[in-house]
């Protein structure tokens, strides 16, 4: 049954009754709009639009309807035009005509967009707890790897060396940054819809306020048309989202180098692998790959939603129907890629004793070479040059920096002595770089507490997250 027969004097296409359902996308929003159905005829009885009775008789019937959808006794109709449609009409034909006044002062306009308001603020929540999850997994393995030491790249070649807590904390960074970001865009949507009608409130005496205290938004919106056309919090949502895909996909890029046979880095887990069809030998990195995949349509979802709302007039336009399924599809995509990456990399062996070897070779302490003459009182460009004539003959003779004996370093530079040995050596190379953010220990150990801080911290405070 349509709500809006009464103009019409023929029904509708059956294609264009497809092609205008939304019910298989927003029917996962049935509890929302049970929810918000609940407030706003709680708030017509309170303010006598219906009489306390009929109220009172709406309510108890929409709660009846929520539990026997929890529990599968009802059925959602997937002829229905859409999820509001099929919750005012089963109310009627459960309570009778008392179920028709529910929509007073309202429109499907408003209430599309406080279901996903309502919606957005529960995955937003379920979005933070997953970072949150995925940023305590990276903590314990920085803190099991504040001296593992590896190379650090740049341009994929050899830089300089430094630990692969050092490395694991870069992407903490951040993933506090897409948590801050997501907190940001809750905020910003957490502004109660509902009494702004089709578009221009209504004649009753609605109580917005009333609402927004019951469903938990901590403020109304301001301007009824735009309440009714706004679907920013949902391009928002998906940037966020796109942002979070785009520092996974890096990381999967990482791992899917690191477990090459070329690396050898690390190896993963059996649970997060999986073989070919013909080569026996294999062992596929799928779970990054699908991950790096997976980020494309992420990206796919934001820039639909960019195009859907650019050349739409105020107020409420049909198109914007098509904010659902882009959204639902990047949150869906996000929560499963954030927790099937935790489990991989939780799971993931390090060979650190390869990351060692690798940051000994390919020159990775040159720099080093280069700082200690400057100590010594060279200009950096002289030392510059120096080392790299250093690496050349290194390169020609198939040997590393430190495999040279002294009289060879002498030739370069007499202002070389002993100490150069100490003052190259890895470990040296890395715990000399104290510099606030560097890798030596007690820069790793200050990341590591403010990483720690900033999970508890945050894990409180979206615990208060209405
Ligand atoms: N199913 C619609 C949507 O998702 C609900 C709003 C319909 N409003 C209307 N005026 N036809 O956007």
């Amino acid at each position: 049954m349509k709500l809006w027969g009464g103009r019409f004097e023929k029904g509708v296409n059956n294609l264009v009754n497809d092609f205008n359902s939304s019910i298989k996308i927003d029917s996962r929003m049935y509890k929302e709009d049970i929810i918000g159905s609940l407030a706003h005829v709680k708030m017509l009885g309170k303010q006598n639009i219906i009489s306390k009775k009929d109220s009172e008789k709406i309510y108890d019937g929409l709660n009846t309807i929520l539990k026997r959808l929890e529990n599968n006794v009802i059925k959602i109709d997937e002829c229905a035009e859409d999820i509001h449609s099929f919750i005012e009409s089963t109310l009627t034909y459960y309570i009778g005509d008392e179920g028709k006044k529910l929509h007073t002062g309202r429109s499907r306009n408003d209430q599309v967009t406080l279901d996903t308001k309502l919606y957005l603020k529960k995955y937003l929540v379920q979005i933070c707890n997953d970072i949150l999850n995925l940023q305590f997994i990276l903590y314990k393995i920085a803190n099991e790897n504040i001296k593992t030491i590896m190379p650090g790249y740049t341009h994929m070649q050899k830089a300089q060396p430094i630990t692969f807590a050092h490395h694991i904390l870069a992407y903490c960074e951040m993933f506090k940054r897409d948590l801050s970001r997501v907190l940001d865009c809750y905020k910003r949507l957490d502004e109660m819809p509902l009494g702004s009608g089709a578009l221009a409130t209504s004649t009753y005496l609605l109580d917005r306020n009333l609402v927004a205290n019951e469903l938990g938004f901590s403020k109304i919106t301001l301007n009824s048309l735009d309440s009714v056309s706004d679907r920013d919090y949902v391009i928002e949502t998906l940037s966020c989202l796109s942002m979070i895909m785009m520092h996974l996909s890096r990381f999967s890029e990482e791992i899917i180098l690191w477990c090459t046979n070329e690396f050898n880095f690390i190896e993963l887990s059996d649970e997060y692998s999986t073989g070919s069809s013909i080569m026996p030998q294999k062992k596929n990195p799928d779970v990054a790959e699908l991950v790096r995949g997976k980020t494309g349509r992420v990206y796919g979802d934001l820039i639909t939603m960019l195009t859907v709302m650019k050349g739409i007039p105020l107020a409420y336009n049909k198109d914007m129907q098509e904010d659902k399924e882009a959204l639902f599809d990047g949150l869906d995509t996000v929560s499963l890629s954030l927790r099937t990456f935790s489990g991989m990399i939780e799971t993931m062996k390090i060979n650190k004793d390869v990351m060692k070897k690798g940051a000994s070779l390919g020159f990775t302490n040159a720099t080093d070479v280069a700082d200690y003459l400057v100590k010594k009182g060279m200009a950096f460009r002289n030392a510059h040059e120096i080392v790299g004539e250093i690496v050349l003959y290194c390169i020609k003779e198939n040997i590393s920096i430190e495999e040279l004996p002294l009289e060879v370093f002498k030739n370069f530079s007499p202002i070389f002595d002993n100490d150069i040995y100490e003052a190259i050596d890895l470990i040296t190379c890395v715990e000399e770089r104290k510099v606030f953010g560097g890798p030596s220990l007690t820069s790793i150990k200050a990341q590591l507490l403010s990483l720690l801080e900033f999970i508890n911290e945050r894990k409180e405070y979206v615990k208060c997250l209405k």
